[in-house]
């Protein structure tokens, strides 16, 4: 058995965890949209077309945000296409997914929709085949209050009242060939600044996201992210950073290891925001904005370029197991270390794309394993990230080298008293028994274990027909003594500790 030691002092924090890291993606993607939070044929749906039953699920997932509308479809994407009466909106190519857009369902929509989820928007504006004009025309249309041509507009739609939307991300994956509208990080930089400057001058409280490499593996990234902040470090709040992990070959301890991997990915990307701040002489501390993340298998998918164009096709539904569930708790367990740094995050994407809910026509929607570590986080870890301490054995990985075999975070709510451990084994074949020397909070008692993984689950899916094959399930033995916790992981396996 491995042994794990950490100390978790109540005095030492990292910061108040910012509810914007529990954000998700909904990009007119495959079933993303129609067939997913949109569906007016379904017997799920209400009167608005939306679906109920995923509605129901994004509340329980505990989402705080949503990204829209992409991603790659940002790209070529005309926000006007999607407002005014639905019969008078043009069908339009999707050239980023080879898809027909109806634009049946827009900004309008969207907000209506927002708004009984009970999430925030973050708008993306077309950087790609667009530029500054037509940022500052979305932006006048969404926020001014009244008596510019767009905002009228707005009011004639239906939405006399300004919708406010905060969070505007100045394009998508603009250092990716694949992007329509493609640029080098000058000529993105240069435009990227251009536009928030002009974007301020319609609304000043907005806050800005520049773009960052789509991967880390990108050939340009760092020099990407160094030239592209020389040109919008002082008109931006943040730079994006974007990926996904998934398991290569038969390896699976690297991929266990995903969540060490994002720690380094962040790690570099702030090294980078900070020595353009060293440069310029500045004291500001660029935050960042981790806008896409998951576990997803895009090559098992038939490409879209190979598809014929179709209106909402199924694309990239990935089916996640256990273990992909157990590598995403591990993610979001970094998101949450690093909440000094990162003031939003966004699991791409919400449902049936890359997503944690699945909805198919005729059945109601369910949870994928990768919901449950979501949602227990998202609920259960409150208030301050505590700056723990872990020592123990590390394990050796083709891809990263040796990483600690054991991960933990904990946070504190100071008004509840309570103190979540979140843990996880990387170890495929051992278990790991944890102690955890508490200081400064006396009179704990454990409330639960949770546990997601273990060599049962790390195989199997959550499907329509049994929808709760995976999940986080009690776990025996954790206690408390003399002021230390000690608790039993299983092999590959995602914890939650609850103390009261
Ligand atoms: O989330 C799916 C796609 O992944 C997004 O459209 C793009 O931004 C990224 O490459």
């Amino acid at each position: 058995m491995l042994q794990c030691t950490a100390t978790i002092d109540a005095e030492f924090r990292i910061g108040p965890i910012d509810r914007r890291l529990f954000g998700s993606f909904v990009e007119h993607l495959g079933r993303c949209v129609y067939g997913g939070i949109y569906e007016p044929a379904s017997p799920y749906a209400n009167s608005d077309g939306f679906r109920t039953d995923v509605l129901d699920l994004t509340r329980e997932l505990g989402t705080t945000l949503i990204r829209y509308p992409g991603g790659n479809f940002v790209s070529g994407y005309r926000w006007e296409d999607g407002v005014g009466p639905v019969a008078g909106r043009p069908t339009r190519l999707d050239l980023a997914w080879r898809t027909v857009e109806s634009n049946e369902f827009g900004l309008h929509e969207f907000m209506a929709w927002a708004k009984l989820a009970g999430i925030a928007p973050m708008m993306a504006v077309n950087l790609g085949t667009r530029g500054i004009q037509e940022a500052c025309d979305l932006l006048e249309y969404a926020n001014h209050p009244g008596g510019s041509a767009l905002s009228d507009l707005r009011a004639k739609n239906g939405s006399p009242d300004p919708f406010g939307i905060k969070l505007w991300c100045l394009g998508n994956e603009m250092d990716g060939p694949w992007q329509v509208g493609h640029k080098n990080a000058d000529a993105y930089g240069a435009l990227a600044a251009q536009t928030a400057k002009a974007m301020r001058q319609i609304d000043p409280t907005i806050e800005l996201v520049a773009c960052g490499s789509s991967n880390p593996r990108m050939p340009t990234f760092g020099a990407w992210e160094a030239t592209v902040l020389d040109h919008t470090f002082e008109h931006v709040d943040y730079i994006s950073l974007h990926a996904y992990y998934q398991q290569q070959g038969d390896d699976v301890s690297s991929f266990l290891a995903s969540g060490y991997a994002m720690d380094q990915f962040i790690g570099a990307v702030a090294a980078t925001a900070d020595h353009v701040a060293a440069k310029k002489k500045s004291l500001k501390r660029l935050r960042l904005s981790f806008d896409e993340w998951n576990v997803w298998y895009e090559h098992r998918h038939v490409s879209h370029t190979q598809l014929e164009l179709s209106k909402a096709p199924r694309l990239q539904e990935d089916e996640f197991t256990g273990l992909d569930a157990v590598v995403v708790g591990n993610l979001m367990m970094s998101l949450l270390r690093h909440t000094d740094r990162i003031g939003v995050a966004c699991l791409a994407q919400l449902v049936n794309v890359i997503a944690p809910i699945r909805a198919e026509p005729d059945r109601s929607a369910w949870r994928q394993t990768i919901f449950h570590p979501l949602a227990l986080t998202a609920r259960y870890a409150r208030g301050d990230v505590l700056d723990t301490r872990t020592k123990g054995p590390l394990l050796h990985t083709a891809e990263y080298g040796d990483v600690p075999a054991v991960d933990v975070v904990a946070t504190i709510e100071d008004e509840s008293s309570e103190l979540t451990v979140l843990a996880v084994n990387r170890h495929l074949g051992e278990s790991a028994e944890l102690i955890v020397t508490l200081r400064d909070v006396p009179g704990l008692r454990v409330v639960e274990h949770l546990a997601l993984g273990g060599a049962l689950d790390l195989a199997l899916t959550n499907t329509a027909e049994r929808p709760n094959t995976v999940m986080a399930r009690p776990a025996d033995g954790a206690a408390i003594v003399e002021g230390t916790l000690h608790a039993r992981l299983q092999p590959a396996s995602w914890n939650l500790i609850r103390l009261r």
